[in-house]
């Protein structure tokens, strides 16, 4: 029998064969014990994240939190993994995300937890890839999305205390906690999964109308199984009242005042310290100008935070897209709301498209050295493309697409959006609503300050203006007989933030006056322009050629030929003034030529080889054709203050 010999011993094939496969598992083994990262096996776990003197501990061992935050209900699912890989490869060893539950809920009773909503997959996904995770279920996560995440269903209680422990609100949260707790309990670090901290709602020091809150939430997440460390997390100035007693509190704050550090140790002595949300840029509202922080100022703020042996976790690390209605409104301190912007860029270290950017590469400097190992090579940067401009072809007027609605409504008294009979008795939730009534003379309309956001005002089917908060009266001209008054009105996007939460009903809120006289009497129609609705629109037969001039709302649509593997792109609408853009069914979400923001993300997997169908919903006014762009334009910037 052949023998070879190993450090002068003579071994047998057999030998040989056991000697390597011994030295196989050795090799697993080790590294799994080096790995940073959550095995997937139910490796016996002794002691998960703790919290119990200046410095956090994992399994026992000092333990610095370098967290980056990724929502995935902002990034297409397929580019979950190349988000996340660009995220370890920076150095963060801790993804934190908050939930949606507007989204997990469209209805009451109603969950979605598919495809881009998979939470469960995306929590399997970060701790396969090696990454920790802080969750942040809620129920309310600001995040400047719409209602700060809650149903707008829960808008048709006229009582409604939104973020308090009125038993409408807390019934609805028990009823989604059920589910979602239930789903991620599995997933905790004491169960062998990646999660090793949950927040307990979010900023609620800013809030704080019912200090019997925070103790519901804990003890709604504790009752359903969840056993990790408890976080909350509030600015300087929230930090008095936003904690609750068991859970860890966090600050946020961008640029650093060592005062707001010492305010922490002073109300939690000995406790680790941590930025839950070190704001690595900021958000744009429309008719603004587009914020950045620049990256020097950046990581000269991460650089002192990790010198005081804080941990800390970059919000936002990679911001994506508030694709859809999904995008919140800003009302602190200022008479009328603003709305933000479809994209959620936030200026952070991987761009909306995730693109590396100069606070990447200085971030992943400054983290290695927080390592003892080489950190992973950056995947390598997507591809993106111009595609050449698509041609509009042809057009359906707003009053066309009516037969795609759901059934109109009349009411004797204009009805709110969210207390609209449709969707099952949820009411709508986003979108645009018509209201329309007769009249018999022209005169003064009056809103009485009633329209939810932005309304334009069409006599017989004529534009003849515009109505908001600013703009509150309108003359309507004199006509003959009996004429149809039209208002269209947009929710421009809830607000997120701030003491308002439940007045954030939309459409039409209250009466409107004709030279003094309430109207009454209206036809409702719902436009929430969900995929069914716009697929539904593509089979109408009133499509008509561009040929013939469109009159204005209208839908618009094109073809965006693509000759190979799809890429991603910015559709740019220069010579158009406002509306959404749907490709493929998908709602890309508003644009608006006020700005700041000038182009759309379009993301590669959700274009195919060949054919696109496009569709724009334009308010105002057309250009024939549709421009894509390989760069982002995000509008003018300031930096932020
Ligand atoms: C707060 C909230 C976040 C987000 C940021 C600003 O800290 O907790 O959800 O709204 O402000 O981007």
């Amino acid at each position: 029998m052949e023998k070879s010999s190993v450090l002068g011993v003579r071994l047998s094939l057999k030998q040989r064969y056991l000697l390597l496969l011994g030295f196989a598992a050795a090799v697993i083994i080790a590294s799994q014990l080096t790995r940073s990262h959550p095995p997937r096996a139910k490796m016996k776990r002794v002691e998960g994240l703790r919290a119990n003197s200046s410095q956090f501990t994992l399994e026992k061992n000092p333990f610095r939190i370098l967290g980056g935050s990724i929502h995935y209900f902002r990034v297409p699912r397929a580019y979950w993994e190349d988000r996340l890989l660009k995220m370890k490869a920076c150095g963060i060893n801790t993804l934190t995300t908050y939930v949606p539950w507007n989204l997990h809920e469209p209805e009451r009773g109603v969950f979605d937890f598919e495809d881009e909503l998979d939470l469960e997959a995306y929590i399997r996904l970060a701790g396969s890839l090696g990454l920790w995770v802080i969750l942040r279920p809620g129920p309310y996560i600001c995040a400047e999305w719409d209602l700060g995440g809650l149903p707008s269903w829960l808008l048709r209680d006229p009582n409604i205390k939104l973020r308090t422990t009125y038993a409408g609100f807390t019934e609805a949260v028990n009823s989604f906690f059920d589910k979602v707790i239930k789903k991620v309990t599995p997933y905790q670090y004491s169960q062998g999964g990646p999660i090793i901290a949950v927040q307990v709602e979010n900023e609620y020091g800013s809030y704080a109308k019912d200090e019997k809150y925070m103790p519901f939430i804990q003890e709604a997440l504790l009752s359903r199984g969840i056993t990790e460390l408890l976080l909350t997390s509030d600015n300087k100035d929230g930090l008095k009242l936003g904690g609750v007693k068991g859970a860890l509190e966090t600050i946020n704050f961008q640029k650093l005042d060592i005062n707001e550090i010492k305010y922490l140790d002073e109300i939690q002595p000995h406790k680790p310290k941590m930025v839950m949300e070190y704001w690595s840029g900021w958000f744009d509202l429309w008719g603004g100008l587009h914020h950045v922080f620049p990256a020097e100022d950046m990581t000269a703020v991460v650089t002192e935070i990790l010198k005081l042996d804080m941990s800390i976790n970059l919000y936002m690390f990679h911001g994506g897209t508030n694709f859809g209605f999904m995008s919140g409104a800003f009302a602190v301190g200022i008479p009328a709301p603003k709305p933000m912007v479809t994209s959620y860029d936030y200026d952070a270290p991987l761009s909306e498209a995730g693109d590396y950017t100069t606070k990447y590469h200085l971030l992943r400097n400054l983290f290695s050295s927080y390592h003892n190992e080489p950190l992973p090579k950056p995947p390598s940067s997507q591809q993106r493309r111009a595609y050449q401009f698509a041609v509009v072809q042809q057009h359906l007027s707003l009053w066309d697409s009516l037969h795609s609605t759901e059934k109109p409504f009349r009411s004797q008294r204009p009805v709110n959006m969210e207390n609209l009979p449709v969707n099952n008795n949820n009411g709508q939730s986003y979108g645009y609503t018509l209201y329309e009534t007769a009249i018999a003379s022209g005169g003064t309309l009056n809103s009485k300050n009633n329209i939810r956001d932005r309304a334009l005002v069409f006599v017989d089917k004529h534009l003849v203006g515009v109505l908001d908060y600013k703009v509150q009266e309108l003359v309507l001209p004199d006509g003959k007989g009996s004429r149809t008054l039209s208002l269209l009105v947009e929710n421009c996007g809830r607000v997120n933030y701030g003491t308002t939460l439940d007045e954030q009903r939309k459409g039409l809120v209250g009466d409107v006056e004709l030279n003094s006289h309430i109207l009454r009497d209206f036809v409702i129609h719902s436009l929430d322009m969900k995929a069914g609705f716009v697929n539904r629109l593509q089979g109408s037969s009133q499509w008509v050629s561009m040929q013939k001039q469109p009159s204005f709302p209208a839908f618009f649509r094109a073809k965006l030929y693509v000759n190979s593997s799809p890429k991603d792109t910015f559709i740019k609408l220069p010579g158009w003034t406002k509306g959404v853009v749907f490709v493929n069914g998908r709602n890309l979400g508003r644009y608006w030529s006020i700005g700041p923001q000038q182009t759309l993300y379009v993301p590669g997997p959700w274009l195919h080889r060949g054919d696109n169908q496009v569709t724009v919903f334009e308010e105002q006014e057309a250009d024939g054709k549709l421009y894509f762009s390989s760069n982002p334009d995000y509008g003018m910037a300031v930096d932020v203050e």
